[in-house]
């Protein structure tokens, strides 16, 4: 058994995790969750927006599954996501899109797998704002270390999961400095992996072949805010927010976490596409190597997919979070 810090987090978040716990429970997975929140509705109840019993959970488990959080919009308080990120050193953000039969999209052939760097670049956090003349700094902090551990985990995955190319996504025309820490880096890494294809794009034109020939694409290596925007985008010619897993990854801690949001819009309503939060838990199940419940679970979705009818809204169905959630039951 694996004991797993379960964070449900905010908005959508208790619904979809009700939903993967479920799901996870009727597959017998061999997990036993330990849950603590954090974020918003934690912050109403408590005061609190990461509490301690939270941190000494992930710190005995060193794995989560994570619903989305909102952090409080205002002065003197951080993204609760991207603290959890730097405190523990979870580098990598690890997102895999892929079009799945029955799930619409205006792309075929699309299977990519985004690693973000997750600690650094304009999400460290120093900001200053210079009230007197009206100017707000905010520092894109870039490490050598990060640089390099980031794009070396690219290539490793690559290497491991028989990848055939890393793709850079940069802007070192303009970002002399942090933009050549990244191609140094990734060159490194590159002359590391020769059986791997190496290529970089500058980030503008990433988007544009990435929106009309996504398919020529495999591992994509970035920085924190392209690779934050990135995944939007990726999971965009996917299937939506709705779809897409992912996974926060340091060298001996792992949180998974779908690529969406809250999503307030919806917020209990029973409208939420459990989808990503599933599919993070089976990237969660290989972390933990239990492939053959992860495949399992994996081909039980595959097969409610290709039912529109037993969808939810935002793949073009009617089912409600649960009723969906009970058809990749049924399917298992
Ligand atoms: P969002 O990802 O929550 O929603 C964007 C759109 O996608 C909305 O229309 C929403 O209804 C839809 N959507 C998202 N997930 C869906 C799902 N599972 N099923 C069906 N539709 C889905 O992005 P937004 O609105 O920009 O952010 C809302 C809040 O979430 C903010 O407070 C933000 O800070 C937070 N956030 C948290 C993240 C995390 O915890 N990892 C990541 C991104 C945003």
């Amino acid at each position: 058994m694996h004991l797993v810090t379960l964070i449900p987090g905010d908005g959508i978040g208790p619904e979809i995790t009700q939903a993967v716990v479920a799901i996870l429970a009727a597959a017998q997975a061999p997990v036993v969750w330990e849950t603590e929140n954090a974020g918003q509705t934690t912050f109403d109840a408590s005061g609190e927006l990461i509490p301690v019993s939270l941190l000494a959970s992930l710190e005995k488990n060193r794995v989560g599954l994570k619903g989305p959080l909102t952090t409080p919009v205002g002065k003197g308080f951080k993204s609760i996501n991207v603290t959890l990120r730097q405190k523990y050193d979870l580098y990598q953000n690890v997102r895999p899109s892929k079009t799945t039969p029955g799930v619409k999209t205006r792309y075929e052939g699309v299977d990519l797998v985004l690693f973000r760097e997750n600690t650094e670049g304009l999400y460290s956090g120093l900001e200053v704002y210079d009230e007197h003349h009206g100017i707000a700094d905010s520092f894109n902090r870039i490490s050598v270390l990060g640089c390099k551990h980031i794009c070396r985990a690219a290539f490793a995955y690559a290497a491991k999961h028989g990848r055939k190319k890393v793709t850079l996504a940069h802007k070192a025309n303009i970002l002399k400095m942090a933009g050549t820490l990244m191609l140094n880096a990734c060159q490194e890494a590159a002359a590391e992996f020769p059986q791997i294809v190496y290529e970089d794009k500058i980030i503008d034109n990433m988007c544009m072949q990435l929106v009309t020939r996504p398919e020529q694409f495999d591992v994509i290596v970035t920085t924190n805010l392209f690779g934050d925007i990135l995944s939007d985008l990726c999971a965009g010619l996917v299937g939506g927010l709705g779809v897409v897993a992912g996974a926060n990854i340091g060298d001996d801690m792992a949180i998974f976490e779908a690529v969406h949001g809250s999503a307030p819009d919806i917020a209990g309503q029973g409208k939420a596409n459990p989808t990503a939060l599933l599919r993070s838990a089976l990237m969660m199940l290989e972390h933990l190597g239990e492939h053959a419940v992860a495949q399992r679970i994996e081909q039980a979705l595959g097969a409610t997919l290709m039912n529109k009818e037993h969808c939810t809204g935002d793949l073009g169905g009617k089912a409600s979070t649960s009723q969906f959630a009970q058809f990749v039951i049924d399917n298992m």
